[in-house]
This record gives structure tokens, sequence and C-alpha cells, in this order.
């Protein structure tokens, strides 16, 4: 699930979305190897800029990288609002839809985009497509597996397991979930293949957002910024 794109690309849009970010915020850290960069660069800019903000992130690992990189952190129990939220994404497509969770991190993801003002999914410009078409990862009580798989072929799916690499047996997500990835093909309707997927009991969350405002592209040529040109 997850892109091989040059690290110089992931580079040049975790850095730009970093510039986002402005003293006395309180922000959102999103999960893997692009938002991983502006996690980098905010660390930066706090020692260089003397900037003071706080930050709620998404999993284990950015929780780690915040603390590294010294960005204060904090929960949304304190801040239930968020000034922006940062985050990668697996695929995006020209509406900003995008789908999210080749580091089974969505749960948490679309929690802390949620509460964001502004959400902005940094991506190199290979996770760019007209459509969504990859699987969708799914959050799933394993109690509920065998019903939510049924339930994802009355939609016209095939979910299949995620099996961890260095342990036996399924990934298990940050609440203890396992993580299923639900094949639909081309997705012409995210907005209602969201909606479903959020009606299957068992389903803790699905990794279709819809909620983005921006997204920052890295290609050869630079970082294109990609917004919502309807309000929502
Ligand atoms: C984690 C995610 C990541 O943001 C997504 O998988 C992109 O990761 P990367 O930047 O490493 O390609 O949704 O759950």
């Amino acid at each position: 699930m997850k892109s091989n794109a040059s690290d110089e690309l992931k580079r040049k849009a975790g850095e730009s979305a970093a510039e986002l970010v402005e003293d006395g915020m309180i922000i959102g850290l999103g999960t893997g190897s692009t938002v991983a960069h502006t996690i980098r660069r905010i660390g930066e800019r706090i020692k260089s800029e003397g900037m003071r903000i706080k930050a709620v992130p998404t999993s284990y690992q950015s929780e780690m990288l915040a603390i590294e990189s010294s960005i204060e952190l904090t929960t949304l129990q304190q801040h239930p609002r968020l000034d922006i939220a940062i985050d990668g994404a697996d695929q995006a497509d020209e509406n900003l839809n995008v789908i999210k969770g080749g580091g089974a991190a969505h749960t948490r993801e679309k929690i802390v985009s949620f509460a964001a003002r502004r959400f902005v999914v940094v991506v190199d410009e290979g996770k760019l497509s007209d459509k969504l078409s990859i699987p969708v990862p799914l959050e799933v009580i394993s109690f509920a597996s065998p019903l939510v798989e049924d339930a994802i072929k009355g939609l016209g799916g095939n979910a299949v397991l995620r099996n961890a690499i260095q342990k036996d047996g399924p990934v298990i997500s940050d609440s203890g979930n396992i993580i299923m990835d639900a094949d639909f093909g081309v997705i012409d309707d995210p907005a209602g293949l969201s909606h479903a997927l959020s009606g299957i009991p068992g389903l803790v969350e699905h990794g279709i957002f819809l909620n983005v405002s921006e997204i920052h592209a890295a290609g050869k040529k630079g970082v294109s910024l990609i917004t919502r040109n309807i309000s929502r």
C-alpha cells in the first residue's frame, strides 16, 4: 500500500506544509513517512524561531518523532479544537477526496482531522489520481470481522485481513483492533461509499477522508497546491 516515491519528493511536500504553522498554534500531527518531514521541520522552526506550539499526535510513531523534535504534546481533552492538522495520504483525487490508513492510523487521523479548522494533506504527485481506486483500509473490532467482510461484499467490495510483516498474524492498530483492506475497484462515489461504510457495526473507521482543505503535492517541478474551490 505504501508508495515508493523518492524521499526527496516526500520531504518537499512535508516541509512545504510545515511553513503553515504559526506561533501559538495547537496542531494535529499525522502519521507516515511524508508527514515525518513536516514534524522534523516544525521541530527545526521551534529551535530557530522560538515558536511555541502544542501538538496532538495521531500515533505512537508521530508521538515519538514529536518528542524527538522537541514539540510539546497535548491532548484533545485539553484542546478539542485544533488550528490545523497536517497528514499524509495514500491516494488523492482531483476533488480532494483521499484514502488514508496505509500505516493503520486512520482512525486517530480522522478524529484529529475532524478536530482541526484546516486539514492539510502532503503527498508526492505519484499519489494523485483522477479517481480513488486503491483498497480502502478499515479498522475493525475482530469480534465483528466475519460480519464486516460480508457487509463489504454486499457493497460490491472484497475485504482481506492485513497481515503484519515482522509479527505472525494481523496488523493491530494503536487502539488494539485489526486492519482489513477493502478493494472496491474504481470508486465513483467516495461520499456514498464513505456513508455506507460508516453504517457497518464493528467497523470502527474507514480510510476515506472527505474533509481535506488543501493538498501540497510535490513533483519534479516543485510543490503544487490543490485547494477546494467550493465552500463547504
Ligand atoms: C497512515 C497514513 C499515512 O499518512 C499514509 O499511509 C501515507 O504514508 P506515507 O507518507 O508514508 O506514504 O494514512 O495511516
